[in-house]
């Protein structure tokens, strides 16, 4: 085949070339690792077109913050970090059905108010993309719509457009004729996107790219596409839930930190600002045992989420642990500590932890909302139900303190909560308010939160 030649295989370890695949790299022996690339994929990038310029003294650089537009989804420029900038390109990761293509076929109609905006689905046909946009919201000839998979011909349609913003779904459906692999394949998925990728500075187009996330959890391959985008996007949640978080794990444009919380709807996901009432609306009242309520800390905003825990005598064997929304290993340490420390005899227990919401948590001041559910429901007793908790969890047992005191207090007060637990170094300015508890060890924090 003619298309043969144009390729090469590149070990993806130690850069060893061969003209075919092989199982195994003859240059370091890993299995597994070599990967179809095009032999001169690079070939049009010009330096000065990729935004880089002359060579020029550090003082003349000029230090005005980018450009950027508002996507008209305030909870998505938020995790942007402030909005879109041109020309860059964002990939869009999170498991099938979990609402990619809805969020961006909604901003994609918001910003189509004001600008071009180009809407590629190698998924749906422009019929489908129709009746889920009408459903959506408002249509707008701005919006252009393409069913198209073949790279080469969807970049001569964004060079004749040059549309400010233009939409991929997704990234495993596109692929490049000259490669011999199958499309959503590592090699096809790299080759795409560091075509995009120039594509998106040279015409100074801003591409979403949507990535479905494979059983793993990794988009595609070792995180190849990660490392080549701009920013990195997940959307997240239970899918049987309604809560769908925007998370942000790389942008090289602004911090990582936010998120945006949605809620799936009928008609797409809204925007949910005040989040925390959302996710403790469900929450039994009177004081179940097994719940705690973590105060954390998502990027600036915080977050008041119910911690539920299990903890029941095992059968024979192994106890099982199992964790959903919280770190494993954290829920491990907290169990060992609790054990040592406290004196619970959870080893032949099992123990289940919940994080209610579908949200994820990894942020250690949810520890001591852990520490006091699993207490709870080994002791049978509820926790305060007026509390809420933050405090980072010391292998000795001691109540390590937690910043942004003051957004978690105020954000527990406002939703009703009468009083607040956590580290005495971390009060140290709040001690005089009423309501705050303080607790130097986990075991005087678990006798102020449960009641005997
Ligand atoms: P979708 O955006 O197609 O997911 P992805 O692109 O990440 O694979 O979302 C699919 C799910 O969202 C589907 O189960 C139906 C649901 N949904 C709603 O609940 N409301 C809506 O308005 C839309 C468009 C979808
Ligand atoms: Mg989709």
């Amino acid at each position: 085949m003619s298309m043969r030649t144009k390729t090469k295989y590149l070990c993806q370890e130690c850069g060893q070339q061969s003209a075919r695949w092989l199982g195994r790299c003859p240059g370091c022996g890993t299995w597994n690792s070599l990967i179809e690339e095009c032999v001169n994929p690079r070939k049009e990038v010009n330096p000065s077109s990729l935004g880089g310029d002359l060579p020029r003294p550090v003082t003349e650089v000029s230090v005005l913050e980018e450009e950027r537009f508002s996507t008209e989804l305030g909870e998505m420029d938020r995790v942007l970090g402030g909005g879109l900038v041109p020309g860059s390109l964002v990939l869009l990761g999170g498991d099938p059905g979990i609402g990619k293509s809805t969020l961006l076929l909604q901003a994609s109609q918001l910003l189509s108010r004001k600008m071009q905006v180009l809407y590629v689905s190698g998924e749906e046909s422009t019929r489908q993309i129709r009746l889920r946009a009408d459903r959506l919201g408002e249509l707008l000839p701005g919006l252009l719509l393409l069913s198209e998979t073949d790279i080469d011909v969807m970049e001569r349609h964004l060079r004749e457009l040059a549309p400010p913003v233009a939409v991929i779904d997704s990234i495993q459906t596109m692929y490049k004729s000259d490669l011999g692999s199958a499309p959503g394949s590592v090699g096809q998925v790299r080759e795409c996107a560091a075509q995009l990728m120039r594509l998106a500075k040279t015409e100074g187009i801003s591409i979403f790219l949507v990535g479905h996330v494979t059983k793993e959890g990794v988009i595609a391959g070792p995180r190849v596409l990660e490392h080549m985008v701009d920013t990195v996007l997940y959307l997240e949640g239970d899918r049987h839930q309604f809560f769908r978080i925007l998370r942000c794990v790389k942008n090289r444009f602004g911090s990582t930190n936010e998120i945006g919380i949605f809620e799936m709807s009928g008609s797409g996901l809204i925007e949910v600002t005040n989040p925390s009432a959302l996710f403790l609306i469900h929450r039994s009242q009177g004081g179940v045992p097994g719940s705690a309520v973590a105060a954390a800390l998502e990027g600036s905003r915080p977050l008041l989420v119910e911690i539920q825990a299990l903890v029941s005598p095992a059968g024979y064997g192994t106890p099982r642990r199992m964790t959903a929304g919280v770190d494993y290993n954290r829920v491990a340490l907290i169990t060992a500590v609790l054990e040592k420390r406290v004196g619970l005899n959870l080893g032949s227990h099992d123990i289940y932890v919940n994080a209610v919401g579908g949200v994820k948590l990894d942020e250690p001041a949810i520890d001591l909302a852990i520490a006091c559910a699993l207490t709870s429901s080994f002791r049978d007793k509820p926790v305060d139900s007026e509390m809420a908790l933050a405090g980072e969890i010391g292998l000795t047992g001691e109540l390590r303190p937690v910043t942004g005191v003051e957004k978690r207090v105020k954000e527990a007060f406002k939703l009703g909560f009468k009083r607040f637990l956590l580290s005495g170094q971390s009060a140290a300015d709040h001690t005089a308010d009423t309501g705050i508890l303080t607790a130097d060890t986990l075991a005087t924090a678990l006798d102020l939160a449960i009641k005997v």
